[in-house]
């Protein structure tokens, strides 16, 4: 199985505290992601486990409205912080849950950077929540049994990178019904 960098390093109390630690998105990777997943105005760009807020603020600076969805209150603090410092506060709507227990239905991107197991437990709700064309995006774990309809491979922080981009109706047409 593919495991980035990141994650074959952590000690192993980070990976039960909260299931997946806060590691977060590169910022040179994050236009590559917002090119991969057309990010623009009449958007609903969610972040699941947004961190400090980097990538859903870029989404609100392309005219999307964004959602950040973050457990750890300290890093959603810092993500108002980050928004208001960046002028995209209003544009985006800020949740301390968990995202198993967030409706994503109006969402037209979803952007996750978590594990592949955590992306394989997600499956069964982005099947039941997202419309048809929501685009996906997964930056280096893969949804299990759903298939990428792009692919793209960025070498940085000495590290191959892998962004994923599906599309539901598209992706998930050959997984079973959940
Ligand atoms: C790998 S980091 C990615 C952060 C951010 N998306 C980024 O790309 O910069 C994963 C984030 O998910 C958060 N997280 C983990 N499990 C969560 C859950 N069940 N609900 C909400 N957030 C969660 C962590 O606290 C962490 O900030």
């Amino acid at each position: 199985m593919y495991t980035s960098g990141w994650f074959v390093l952590l000690p192993i109390h980070l990976l039960t505290t909260h299931e997946v630690p806060w590691v977060p998105t590169r910022y040179e990777l994050i236009s590559h992601i917002m090119r991969i997943a057309r990010v623009g105005p009449g958007d609903v760009f969610y972040d699941l486990g947004c961190g400090d807020g980097r990538v859903v603020i870029e989404a609100a600076k392309r005219g999307a409205k964004a959602v950040c969805i973050e457990i750890r209150e300290d890093l959603l603090r810092q993500a108002k912080e980050n928004a208001k410092k960046a002028c995209v506060y209003e544009r985006i709507k800020f949740i301390h849950d968990d995202f198993f227990r967030v409706d994503l239905s109006d969402a037209t991107i979803v952007y996750m950077y978590l594990l592949t197991r955590v992306n394989e437990k997600l499956r069964p709700k982005l099947q039941r929540e997202l419309s048809i064309g929501t685009r996906v995006v997964t930056l280096d774990f893969a949804i299990p049994k759903w298939r990428p309809v792009h692919i793209e491979k960025h070498y940085t922080g000495g590290l191959e990178r892998t962004i994923y981009l599906y599309i539901k109706g598209v992706s998930d047409v050959f997984t079973e019904t959940v």
